[in-house]
């Protein structure tokens, strides 16, 4: 069984935490040990109590506040999650950019949920009609959404992809589409993708904690 940790800010409800939540050990083979929040009242928080997970709260406005550096931040977040030992940790809602220093302790073991359709090797994703997906680089959540709807585009998507040191990049795990209706607004069509989200958080994470296959030689 693998263990996950999951990160967490206040930029959502902690919808996804809640969906790797109840899907843990049925739905993959994994476990949540923690959940670490960069905010204090993030609501992600409540969601794991109430579900016994173990909780941290590393609070990054703290540290600006005091003048301390954001590579001491990251320090104390590695530290924070080595006493938890993850195999995988997932980005569900993390609002702070991972430096190379932080990814070089858990090497091509850190994902991320982007709300947009990520391309892989420079090139762009192509929706369903042909056209190329605006990947919304840079932006969270809702300004996502507006982004698409802005840009009159007919799918939405979300990106489950490895952390890389460059920003909304990284090797693709998943995507998960959503058609834009004719009535959508940035609430309807957001909370849309979000279900998409659930689903493809939870099979991320279902083929990624897979036990690996022994080829036995004859
Ligand atoms: C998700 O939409 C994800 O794509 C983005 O942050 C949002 C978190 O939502 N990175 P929730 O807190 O899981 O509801």
């Amino acid at each position: 069984m693998r263990r996950i940790a999951v990160l967490i800010s206040n930029s959502g409800s902690g919808s996804n935490l809640q969906a790797l939540i109840d899907a843990q050990t049925a739905g993959y083979d994994g476990q949540i040990v923690a959940v670490i929040s960069s905010k204090p009242h993030a609501y992600g928080l409540v969601r794991a109590y109430e579900a016994d997970i173990p909780t941290e709260v590393l609070d990054f406005s703290e540290y600006r506040e005091a003048g301390k550096p954001r590579s001491l931040y990251e320090q104390d977040l590695v530290h924070v999650l080595q006493k938890y030992a993850p195999d995988l940790i997932v980005c569900a809602g993390w609002m702070l950019v991972l430096s190379e220093n932080f990814l070089r302790y858990f090497p091509w073991r850190v994902l991320n949920l982007h709300p947009g359709l990520l391309g892989e090797d420079g090139q762009p994703f192509r929706l369903p009609n042909g056209q190329f997906a605006d990947p919304c680089t840079g932006l969270a959540g809702e300004n996502a959404i507006k982004a698409v709807l802005a840009a009159g585009q007919p799918f939405a998507g979300s990106t489950v992809h490895v952390v890389v040191p460059s920003v909304d990049a990284g090797p693709v795990v998943m995507r998960g589409l959503v058609r834009v209706r004719q009535d959508d607004t940035v609430d309807s069509l957001y909370h849309r993708l979000k279900g998409k989200e659930h689903e493809i958080m939870v099979e991320s994470l279902r083929q990624l904690c897979r036990p690996a296959k022994t080829v036995r030689q004859e």
